[in-house]
Protein backbone atom coordinates (compact mmCIF):
# COMPACT_ATOMS: atom_id res chain seq x y z
CA UNK A 1 0.00 0.00 0.00
CA UNK A 2 1.39 3.58 -0.91
CA UNK A 3 1.91 5.74 1.84
CA UNK A 4 -0.36 9.56 1.81
CA UNK A 5 -2.96 10.57 3.04
CA UNK A 6 -5.57 8.83 1.30
CA UNK A 7 -3.44 5.06 2.11
CA UNK A 8 -6.10 2.40 2.48
CA UNK A 9 -8.84 4.79 1.04
CA UNK A 10 -10.99 3.92 -2.28
CA UNK A 11 -11.32 6.65 -4.55
CA UNK A 12 -13.96 7.01 -7.95
CA UNK A 13 -13.53 9.72 -10.44
CA UNK A 14 -15.96 9.96 -13.17
CA UNK A 15 -14.69 12.40 -16.39
CA UNK A 16 -11.18 10.70 -15.65
CA UNK A 17 -10.18 9.92 -19.36
CA UNK A 18 -10.51 13.92 -19.49
CA UNK A 19 -8.12 17.35 -18.49
CA UNK A 20 -9.94 17.63 -15.10
CA UNK A 21 -10.49 13.96 -14.17
CA UNK A 22 -7.42 12.82 -15.05
CA UNK A 23 -5.18 15.01 -12.84
CA UNK A 24 -7.42 14.44 -9.51
CA UNK A 25 -7.06 10.44 -9.81
CA UNK A 26 -3.39 10.81 -9.98
CA UNK A 27 -3.49 12.97 -7.23
CA UNK A 28 -5.79 10.67 -5.31
CA UNK A 29 -3.17 7.93 -6.17
CA UNK A 30 -0.34 9.65 -5.75
CA UNK A 31 -1.26 10.38 -2.26
CA UNK A 32 -2.23 6.46 -1.63
CA UNK A 33 -5.80 5.85 -2.68
CA UNK A 34 -6.95 3.25 -4.81
CA UNK A 35 -8.24 4.47 -7.51
CA UNK A 36 -11.16 3.48 -10.50
CA UNK A 37 -10.97 5.77 -13.18
CA UNK A 38 -14.30 6.11 -15.45
CA UNK A 39 -15.20 7.34 -18.51
CA UNK A 40 -16.51 5.66 -21.95
CA UNK A 41 -13.00 6.26 -23.60
CA UNK A 42 -10.98 3.13 -22.80
CA UNK A 43 -8.07 4.21 -24.59
CA UNK A 44 -7.81 7.58 -22.31
CA UNK A 45 -8.81 5.90 -19.36
CA UNK A 46 -5.69 3.62 -20.07
CA UNK A 47 -3.54 6.37 -20.08
CA UNK A 48 -4.75 7.41 -16.27
CA UNK A 49 -3.99 3.77 -15.44
CA UNK A 50 -0.71 3.43 -16.69
CA UNK A 51 1.34 6.44 -15.10
CA UNK A 52 -0.51 5.34 -11.79
CA UNK A 53 0.63 1.84 -12.06
CA UNK A 54 4.02 2.91 -13.01
CA UNK A 55 4.02 5.09 -9.85
CA UNK A 56 3.46 1.97 -7.55
CA UNK A 57 -0.19 2.91 -7.26
CA UNK A 58 -3.35 1.00 -7.83
CA UNK A 59 -5.94 1.68 -10.52
CA UNK A 60 -8.19 0.33 -13.09
CA UNK A 61 -10.24 1.45 -15.48
CA UNK A 62 -14.41 1.07 -15.78
CA UNK A 63 -16.21 2.16 -18.62
CA UNK A 64 -19.34 3.63 -17.63
CA UNK A 65 -22.17 6.47 -19.77
CA UNK A 66 -23.15 8.54 -16.59
CA UNK A 67 -26.12 8.79 -18.10
CA UNK A 68 -27.60 5.21 -17.56
CA UNK A 69 -28.26 4.28 -14.31
CA UNK A 70 -27.38 0.71 -14.89
CA UNK A 71 -23.78 1.21 -15.90
CA UNK A 72 -24.01 4.21 -12.60
CA UNK A 73 -24.93 1.46 -10.26
CA UNK A 74 -22.28 -1.33 -12.05
CA UNK A 75 -19.31 1.45 -11.60
CA UNK A 76 -19.73 2.22 -8.23
CA UNK A 77 -19.82 -1.81 -7.68
CA UNK A 78 -17.00 -2.42 -9.37
CA UNK A 79 -14.84 0.06 -7.09
CA UNK A 80 -16.35 -1.78 -3.99
CA UNK A 81 -15.58 -5.43 -5.33
CA UNK A 82 -12.23 -4.25 -6.91
CA UNK A 83 -11.15 -2.31 -3.74
CA UNK A 84 -13.28 -3.42 -1.08
CA UNK A 85 -14.71 -0.26 -0.40
CA UNK A 86 -15.59 3.85 -1.59
CA UNK A 87 -14.59 6.16 0.59
CA UNK A 88 -14.71 9.48 -1.88
CA UNK A 89 -15.83 10.26 -5.22
CA UNK A 90 -15.18 12.98 -8.09
CA UNK A 91 -17.98 13.58 -10.36
CA UNK A 92 -16.03 15.60 -13.38
CA UNK A 93 -17.99 14.24 -16.06
CA UNK A 94 -19.50 16.91 -18.39
CA UNK A 95 -19.90 18.16 -21.50
CA UNK A 96 -19.86 21.90 -22.73
CA UNK A 97 -22.63 21.76 -26.12
CA UNK A 98 -22.50 24.55 -28.26
CA UNK A 99 -22.46 28.25 -27.83
CA UNK A 100 -25.93 29.94 -29.56
CA UNK A 101 -28.69 31.95 -28.22
CA UNK A 102 -31.20 30.58 -26.63
CA UNK A 103 -34.13 30.72 -29.49
CA UNK A 104 -31.79 29.12 -31.81
CA UNK A 105 -29.81 26.52 -29.29
CA UNK A 106 -30.43 23.60 -30.83
CA UNK A 107 -32.98 20.93 -28.88
CA UNK A 108 -30.84 17.71 -29.00
CA UNK A 109 -27.58 19.69 -27.72
CA UNK A 110 -29.84 20.95 -24.57
CA UNK A 111 -30.84 17.07 -23.98
CA UNK A 112 -27.11 15.98 -24.27
CA UNK A 113 -25.84 18.58 -21.66
CA UNK A 114 -28.34 18.47 -19.33
CA UNK A 115 -28.67 14.91 -19.24
CA UNK A 116 -25.05 14.57 -18.68
CA UNK A 117 -24.40 17.53 -16.50
CA UNK A 118 -27.46 17.50 -14.78
CA UNK A 119 -28.71 13.76 -14.80
CA UNK A 120 -25.44 12.14 -15.10
CA UNK A 121 -24.83 13.83 -11.73
CA UNK A 122 -28.12 12.69 -10.01
CA UNK A 123 -27.13 9.33 -11.04
CA UNK A 124 -23.38 8.94 -9.86
CA UNK A 125 -24.31 10.82 -6.05
CA UNK A 126 -27.30 8.43 -5.96
CA UNK A 127 -25.34 5.26 -6.24
CA UNK A 128 -22.10 6.65 -4.35
CA UNK A 129 -24.13 7.31 -1.94
CA UNK A 130 -26.36 4.05 -1.47
CA UNK A 131 -23.03 2.82 -0.69
CA UNK A 132 -21.14 5.70 1.71
CA UNK A 133 -24.21 6.24 3.83
CA UNK A 134 -24.47 1.85 4.81
CA UNK A 135 -20.66 1.40 4.65
CA UNK A 136 -19.39 4.67 7.47
CA UNK A 137 -19.70 7.63 5.30
CA UNK A 138 -17.65 9.21 2.69
CA UNK A 139 -16.46 11.96 0.74
CA UNK A 140 -18.00 13.31 -2.48
CA UNK A 141 -16.67 16.44 -4.75
CA UNK A 142 -18.88 17.62 -7.96
CA UNK A 143 -18.02 19.86 -10.61
CA UNK A 144 -19.88 22.63 -11.22
CA UNK A 145 -18.79 26.10 -13.34
CA UNK A 146 -17.71 29.61 -12.55
CA UNK A 147 -20.31 29.80 -15.87
CA UNK A 148 -23.00 28.09 -13.46
CA UNK A 149 -24.31 30.19 -10.76
CA UNK A 150 -21.42 32.87 -10.53
CA UNK A 151 -21.02 34.21 -14.07
CA UNK A 152 -22.73 34.47 -17.52
CA UNK A 153 -21.74 33.69 -20.97
CA UNK A 154 -23.67 34.85 -23.83
CA UNK A 155 -24.58 31.40 -25.55
CA UNK A 156 -24.14 28.82 -23.17
CA UNK A 157 -27.40 28.63 -21.69
CA UNK A 158 -27.47 24.99 -21.77
CA UNK A 159 -24.03 24.38 -19.54
CA UNK A 160 -25.01 27.34 -17.20
CA UNK A 161 -28.16 26.33 -16.67
CA UNK A 162 -26.84 22.24 -15.64
CA UNK A 163 -24.04 23.59 -13.82
CA UNK A 164 -25.97 26.03 -11.79
CA UNK A 165 -28.34 23.16 -11.42
CA UNK A 166 -24.99 20.81 -10.39
CA UNK A 167 -24.28 23.48 -7.24
CA UNK A 168 -27.63 23.32 -6.39
CA UNK A 169 -28.24 19.47 -6.21
CA UNK A 170 -24.63 19.44 -4.37
CA UNK A 171 -26.37 21.82 -1.55
CA UNK A 172 -29.50 19.92 -1.27
CA UNK A 173 -27.94 16.48 -1.50
CA UNK A 174 -25.55 17.72 0.96
CA UNK A 175 -28.11 18.35 3.77
CA UNK A 176 -30.36 15.17 2.74
CA UNK A 177 -26.88 12.90 3.83
CA UNK A 178 -24.32 14.79 5.99
CA UNK A 179 -26.61 13.09 9.22
CA UNK A 180 -25.29 9.59 7.35
CA UNK A 181 -21.91 10.79 7.24
CA UNK A 182 -21.84 11.40 3.88
CA UNK A 183 -19.90 14.85 3.03
CA UNK A 184 -20.62 16.69 -0.26
CA UNK A 185 -19.50 19.95 -1.69
CA UNK A 186 -18.80 21.20 -5.33
CA UNK A 187 -16.34 23.07 -7.00
CA UNK A 188 -16.72 25.80 -9.85
CA UNK A 189 -13.46 25.48 -11.94
CA UNK A 190 -13.22 29.01 -14.56
CA UNK A 191 -11.36 28.02 -17.45
CA UNK A 192 -8.69 25.36 -17.53
CA UNK A 193 -5.88 24.25 -19.60
CA UNK A 194 -8.00 22.11 -21.52
CA UNK A 195 -9.65 21.93 -25.26
CA UNK A 196 -12.99 23.23 -22.91
CA UNK A 197 -11.44 26.55 -22.56
CA UNK A 198 -10.15 26.99 -26.26
CA UNK A 199 -13.24 28.63 -28.87
CA UNK A 200 -13.93 27.02 -31.74
CA UNK A 201 -11.21 27.75 -34.22
CA UNK A 202 -9.43 29.30 -31.54
CA UNK A 203 -5.13 28.11 -31.16
CA UNK A 204 -4.07 27.69 -27.46
CA UNK A 205 -1.54 30.86 -28.05
CA UNK A 206 -4.72 33.03 -28.83
CA UNK A 207 -6.55 31.74 -26.13
CA UNK A 208 -3.67 32.72 -23.42
CA UNK A 209 -3.93 35.96 -25.04
CA UNK A 210 -7.53 36.19 -24.53
CA UNK A 211 -7.02 35.16 -21.04
CA UNK A 212 -4.30 37.69 -20.31
CA UNK A 213 -6.80 40.51 -20.23
CA UNK A 214 -10.06 37.96 -19.32
CA UNK A 215 -8.71 36.97 -16.16
CA UNK A 216 -7.82 38.92 -13.18
CA UNK A 217 -5.14 36.68 -12.97
CA UNK A 218 -4.03 36.97 -16.64
CA UNK A 219 -3.74 33.06 -17.17
CA UNK A 220 -5.71 30.12 -17.73
CA UNK A 221 -5.97 27.51 -14.64
CA UNK A 222 -4.09 24.34 -14.60
CA UNK A 223 -6.02 21.09 -13.83
CA UNK A 224 -3.41 20.13 -10.59
CA UNK A 225 -4.66 23.47 -9.30
CA UNK A 226 -8.06 22.09 -9.20
CA UNK A 227 -6.75 18.75 -7.75
CA UNK A 228 -4.96 20.42 -5.44
CA UNK A 229 -8.48 21.74 -4.25
CA UNK A 230 -10.57 18.22 -4.69
CA UNK A 231 -7.96 16.41 -2.43
CA UNK A 232 -8.65 19.13 0.28
CA UNK A 233 -12.04 18.86 0.23
CA UNK A 234 -11.57 15.39 0.14
CA UNK A 235 -9.83 15.24 3.25
CA UNK A 236 -10.52 15.11 6.78
CA UNK A 237 -8.55 19.03 6.57
CA UNK A 238 -12.25 20.07 5.11
CA UNK A 239 -14.30 18.47 7.50
CA UNK A 240 -16.74 20.92 8.64
CA UNK A 241 -17.13 21.84 4.89
CA UNK A 242 -20.75 21.37 3.76
CA UNK A 243 -23.06 21.37 0.92
CA UNK A 244 -20.69 24.48 -0.06
CA UNK A 245 -20.04 25.41 -3.98
CA UNK A 246 -15.76 26.58 -4.19
CA UNK A 247 -15.40 29.04 -7.23
CA UNK A 248 -11.84 28.32 -7.97
CA UNK A 249 -11.12 30.65 -11.30
CA UNK A 250 -8.62 32.79 -10.71
CA UNK A 251 -10.51 35.54 -9.89
CA UNK A 252 -13.21 36.15 -12.65
CA UNK A 253 -15.71 36.08 -10.68
CA UNK A 254 -14.10 38.43 -7.86
N1 LIG B 1 -11.91 22.68 -18.67
C1 LIG B 1 -12.49 23.79 -18.20
O1 LIG B 1 -12.11 24.91 -18.53
C2 LIG B 1 -13.62 23.66 -17.22
C3 LIG B 1 -14.08 24.79 -16.53
C4 LIG B 1 -15.13 24.65 -15.63
C5 LIG B 1 -15.70 23.42 -15.43
N2 LIG B 1 -15.26 22.35 -16.13
C6 LIG B 1 -15.91 21.06 -15.88
O2 LIG B 1 -14.93 20.13 -15.47
C7 LIG B 1 -15.31 18.83 -15.89
C8 LIG B 1 -14.18 18.20 -16.66
O3 LIG B 1 -13.82 19.04 -17.74
P1 LIG B 1 -12.56 18.73 -18.66
O4 LIG B 1 -11.97 20.00 -19.08
O5 LIG B 1 -11.72 17.69 -18.00
O6 LIG B 1 -13.32 18.12 -19.92
P2 LIG B 1 -12.93 16.95 -20.89
O7 LIG B 1 -11.44 16.83 -20.99
O8 LIG B 1 -13.73 17.14 -22.12
O9 LIG B 1 -13.48 15.67 -20.10
C9 LIG B 1 -14.84 15.44 -19.97
C10 LIG B 1 -15.02 14.10 -19.31
O10 LIG B 1 -16.43 13.83 -19.21
C11 LIG B 1 -16.66 12.50 -19.65
N3 LIG B 1 -17.98 12.32 -20.19
C12 LIG B 1 -18.63 13.09 -21.10
N4 LIG B 1 -19.83 12.56 -21.38
C13 LIG B 1 -19.95 11.44 -20.63
C14 LIG B 1 -20.95 10.45 -20.45
N5 LIG B 1 -22.13 10.51 -21.11
N6 LIG B 1 -20.72 9.44 -19.59
C15 LIG B 1 -19.56 9.35 -18.93
N7 LIG B 1 -18.57 10.25 -19.03
C16 LIG B 1 -18.76 11.28 -19.88
C17 LIG B 1 -15.59 12.27 -20.71
O11 LIG B 1 -15.39 10.88 -20.81
P3 LIG B 1 -15.38 10.07 -22.18
O12 LIG B 1 -14.89 10.99 -23.25
O13 LIG B 1 -14.46 8.93 -21.89
O14 LIG B 1 -16.79 9.65 -22.36
C18 LIG B 1 -14.40 12.97 -20.11
O15 LIG B 1 -13.74 12.11 -19.22
C19 LIG B 1 -16.59 19.00 -16.71
O16 LIG B 1 -17.70 18.72 -15.89
C20 LIG B 1 -16.55 20.45 -17.09
O17 LIG B 1 -17.84 20.96 -17.33
C21 LIG B 1 -14.23 22.43 -17.00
Amino acid sequence: MMAGRFAGKVALVTGASGVVGRAAALAYAREGAAVLVAGRDTARLAEVVKPIEEGGGRASAFAADVTRSAEVAAMVEAAVSRYGGLDMAFNAAGIFGTVAPLADYDEETWDDVVAVNLKGMFLAMKHEIAHMRSHGGGVIVNVASNLGAHWRLPGAGAYAASKAGVSFLTRTAARDHIGEGVRINSISPGPIDSPMSTRPGETREDRDARMRTALPIGRVGTPEEIAAAVLWLSSPESSFVVGQDHVIDGGATA
